[in-house]
């Protein structure tokens, strides 16, 4: 999707909404890639309370903001308070990234999934066409990057959660665009996939999906949208279970900042520096 910035004008204030925010390293990131890209911007974090999501964008809006970033809880709400949707964002179910328009109505995108995708084949060089993938959980998360994901045209997609009508459900939302299936845990035994990515928040609680044991192909990627200093606990399951490559969602998280930051701004930041100097402060 193209910018709709004004690309002349250098200036500009955005933020990030959600609840907790306290922690968010979004303010860091975009700050970042103001200073290198030499624009002239102002990235915050805002509070939300529930219940006062709208009134917020409306306030911040109104006080000449050009944009903001949607987190937990209300990336949902955002999809239904905006004017317009990108298609990835309309089939989602969630918008993470606002614009605010000359003409005042606001247009709403889903990066997470493209940078996902860009994490694993440019910054990892790590192949989805024709392979098996397997994506754990079917929240928010998940529904922001299966069309992205889709689009590299693997062989299978099957998503496992533990509620099993939710990955029924998104199965059947997407199978339109590629070969998708919902599955239990239990039925993975015996099957094989290329690349295994973690959707879910059991590492946050330091808790891992039910997965059988051998169900990594040779040479096979595990990828834990969750980040941390540490590997997480998916990603020593994947260790123990020979995977060639491990790799945590810190690069996701630096490069849907970025995808958010080229549509306000029209210019595309280096995100390897950003993902290095986030690293560093973790
Ligand atoms: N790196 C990034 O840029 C980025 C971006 C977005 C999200 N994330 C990460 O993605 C993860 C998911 O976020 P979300 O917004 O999708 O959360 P969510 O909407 O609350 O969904 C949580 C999912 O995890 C499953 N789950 C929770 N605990 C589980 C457990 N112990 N065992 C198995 N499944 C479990 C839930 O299953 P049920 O449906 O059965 O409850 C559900 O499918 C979080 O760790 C978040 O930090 C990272």
């Amino acid at each position: 999707m193209s910018s709709l910035f004004d690309f002349e004008n250098k200036t500009g204030r955005y933020t990030v909404m959600g609840n907790p925010i306290n922690h968010s390293k979004s303010p860091f990131i975009h700050t970042c890639f103001a200073k290198q890209t030499n624009q002239n911007i102002e990235y915050t974090a805002t509070q939300v309370d529930p219940g006062g999501f709208e009134q917020a964008v409306g306030n911040f809006q109104a006080s000449g903001g050009k944009g903001l970033n949607i987190t937990v809880p209300f990336k949902q709400e955002a999809w239904g308070l905006v004017d317009e949707r990108s298609p990835r964002a309309d089939i989602a179910g969630a918008v993470n990234t606002i614009l605010f328009k000359p003409d005042n109505t606001l247009l709403g995108d889903n990066t997470d999934g493209v940078g996902l995708v860009r994490d694993l084949i440019n910054n990892h060089q790590c192949g989805i066409e024709n392979k098996r993938l397997l994506v754990l959980g079917a929240g928010g998360a998940v529904r922001g990057v299966l069309l992205p994901l889709l689009e590299q045209n693997p062989a299978l997609i099957t998503i496992a959660n533990r509620t099993i009508d939710k990955a029924h459900i998104l199965a059947q939302l997407y199978k339109q665009h590629g070969n998708i299936l919902g599955s239990h845990y239990t039925d993975l035994a015996g099957q094989k996939f290329d690349l295994i990515i973690n959707g879910t928040s059991a590492s946050l609680n330091d808790q891992l999906p039910p997965l059988p044991d051998n169900i990594l192909m040779e040479n096979a990627w595990c990828y834990d949208m969750m980040y941390a200093k540490d590997p997480t606990v998916f990603l020593r399951w994947g260790i123990k279970q020979k995977a060639t490559n491990t790799i945590d969602g810190l690069g996701m998280l630096v490069e849907q900042a970025a995808e958010s930051f080229y549509l306000w701004r029209g210019v595309r930041p280096d995100t390897q520096e950003v993902i290095k100097a986030v690293r560093e402060q973790m």
